[in-house]
C-alpha cells in the first residue's frame, strides 16, 4: 500500500461518489449503533479515512482517532477529513499491532475496516487483537470487518474483476492481492476470541466474501441520526443505492440485519 498511485486509486473508489461508496455507507450504518454519545472511537488502519469521515459525520457527538502506519495514507486522510468538513477526528501515525501511544482502557470503541488482511501472519493478528483489548474499556464497543479467505482462485477473480471496467488496474490488482492475503473466518474468530469479550459474527451468505465481528449494539438510532442516514443514502448515485441493497441483502441472508430500513 505504499505506492502513492495505488493509495490514490484506493482513496478514489471509496470517495463520496466512488465505486465503493455503497460499501462505506453500509458499514457506517452498521457501525453507528455501536457508538454512543461522547465516545472516544479508535479507527485502526484508517487508510484514506473514507470510512472514518462518514462515521464521524454520522456521530458528531463522538470523538474519533484515525491511526495508520502509512504517512502517505494519513496525508490522504487529512484531505478527506478536511473536504468532508469533519471536525471531530484526529489522525495519528502508528502500528495497529502495538498501538503505542494509546493508553490502556482509553477507548470506548475500536473499529477496523478492511485492514486486518494487511497483517503478515497469525501472530501479528493475535497481537493486534490483544492491543485492541488493552486500549478498549471493558464495556466498550467494537466492529471489525474484512474479507474472509476464499478457497478458489476463480471466486477471488470473480469478485476482484467483477467491475474491472469501472476501476483502475491498480485497484483490481490490490483487490485480488487483498483477498489472497485474507485470513479465514475461523482464524479471525480465534483472534477476536482472545479479547475475552462477547461478540457477534456475521458472514455473507454462500461465500465468505466478507465477515463482521462486532459487539452488541450499544444504542438505538435516534430520529436525527435516522434522518441523516436517509439524507446521505439519498445522495448516493442510483447505481450505488442498488449496490447497497444487493449487498445488504447478501449480509441479511447471512443473518446480519440493518439497524434501520432506508427508503429507496
Ligand atoms: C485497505 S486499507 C483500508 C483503509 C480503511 N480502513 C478503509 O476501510 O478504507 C488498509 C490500511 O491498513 C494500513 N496498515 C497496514 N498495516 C498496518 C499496521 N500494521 N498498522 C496500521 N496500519 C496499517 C495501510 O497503510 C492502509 O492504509
Amino acid at each position: 500500500m505504499e505506492n502513492p498511485f495505488r493509495n490514490e486509486a484506493f482513496a478514489e473508489v471509496g470517495s463520496e461518489n466512488g465505486l465503493l461508496s455503497f460499501l462505506y455507507f453500509y458499514h457506517a450504518l452498521q457501525i453507528t449503533p455501536v457508538i454512543k454519545t461522547g465516545d472516544r472511537v479508535l479507527d485502526i488502519a484508517c487508510g484514506p479515512a473514507n470510512q472514518l469521515a462518514l462515521i464521524a459525520r454520522l456521530n458528531p457527538e463522538a470523538h474519533f482517532v484515525g491511526l495508520d502506519a502509512s504517512a502517505n495514507m494519513l496525508e490522504q486522510a487529512a484531505i478527506t477529513l478536511a473536504q468532508a468538513r469533519v471536525g471531530n477526528a484526529e489522525l495519528v501515525f502508528g502500528d495497529m499491532s502495538v498501538l503505542s501511544g494509546i493508553a490502556d482502557a482509553s477507548m470506548d470503541c475500536v473499529i477496523c475496516t478492511m485492514s486486518l488482511h494487511h497483517l503478515p501472519d497469525l501472530t501479528a493478528l493475535s497481537k493486534t487483537l490483544r492491543a485492541v483489548r488493552r486500549v478498549l474499556k471493558s464495556d466498550g464497543g467494537f466492529y471489525f470487518v474484512d474479507f474472509g479467505r476464499l478457497k478458489r482462485l476463480g471466486t477471488l477473480r470473480f469478485f476482484a474483476e467483477n467491475k474491472r471496467h469501472l476501476q483502475s488496474k491498480f485497484f483490481t490488482q490490490d483487490y485480488l492481492n487483498s483477498m489472497r492475503a485474507a485470513f479465514s473466518v475461523n482464524e479471525l474468530a480465534d483472534a477476536v476470541a482472545l479479547m475475552g469479550l462477547n461478540y457477534e459474527k456475521y458472514v455473507t451468505s454462500m461465500a465468505s466474501f466478507m465477515v463482521v465481528f462486532k459487539s452488541k449494539n450499544r444504542r438505538v438510532l435516534d430520529d436525527t441520526t435516522r434522518e441523516l442516514l436517509q439524507e446521505m443514502y439519498g445522495q448516493l448515485p442510483l447505481a450505488q443505492r442498488q449496490s447497497f441493497q444487493s449487498f445488504a441483502n447478501w449480509f441479511r441472508t447471512g443473518g446480519f440485519n440493518l439497524p434501520c430500513e432506508l427508503l429507496y
